[in-house]
């Protein structure tokens, strides 16, 4: 038996959206983001998405310096990432108020990555479009890297407890590798 899933929780069936932190900055303000929706888009040029609320601080810091790093938090972090889900970088300053620390990029003129997160991708500004309430965000991927303890090739799940967003309040993590 199957039951209807209302059309405004449809994503929910695709997206156990794996958490990113995407940090954005320009001038003197550094600012954090907590997304859900993500995804990979293309091998040659490496590109990402990312959808973003228009009205969200990062769109127009994102918008001033065309880029922008994804920043990938493990359990340990998850007051971290959901405090800056939670509040906006027009009121408070989320680097102070976590006390996660920003860290010089390789590429990138502004953004900073965060330290305490287990991998990166810096990106270039690459397309953005307005589709319903948000904005899709494409960026080019010009430098990745990932701690070698939990990354080698892919993630070492077990070891790198990623987090997911399941809705509302609700999130999960990796657990065991599937080896087909
Ligand atoms: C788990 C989680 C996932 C989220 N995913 C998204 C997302 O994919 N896109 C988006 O625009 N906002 C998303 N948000 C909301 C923003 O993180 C939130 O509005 C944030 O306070 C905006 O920060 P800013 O104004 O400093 O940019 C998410 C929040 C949480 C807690």
């Amino acid at each position: 038996m199957k039951i209807e899933v209302p059309l405004d929780k449809a994503n929910r069936l695709i997206n156990s959206g794996q958490v990113i932190l995407v940090t954005s900055a320009y001038e003197k303000k550094a600012n954090i983001i907590t997304l859900a929706w993500n995804m990979p888009i293309s091998h040659k040029p490496p590109l990402m998405a990312i959808s973003l609320a228009k009205k969200r601080f990062s769109y127009d810091l994102i918008k001033k310096s065309g880029e922008f790093a994804v920043n990938i938090p493990t359990a340990e972090l998850f007051d971290e990432m959901y405090y800056c889900g939670r509040n906006s970088g027009r009121d408070v300053d989320k680097f102070k108020e976590t006390d996660l620390t920003a860290q010089k990029a390789n590429k990138l003129k502004y953004t900073p990555l965060i330290k305490e997160c287990a991998g990166h991708l810096e990106c270039r500004l690459y397309f953005e479009k307005e589709a319903g309430d948000h904005v899709l965000i494409l960026g080019e991927i010009i430098h990745a890297s990932a701690e070698k303890d939990l990354f080698d090739v892919k993630w070492k799940v077990e070891k790198a407890r990623l987090i997911y967003h399941l809705g509302d309040n609700v999130f999960t993590t990796s657990d065991k590798e599937i080896i087909a």
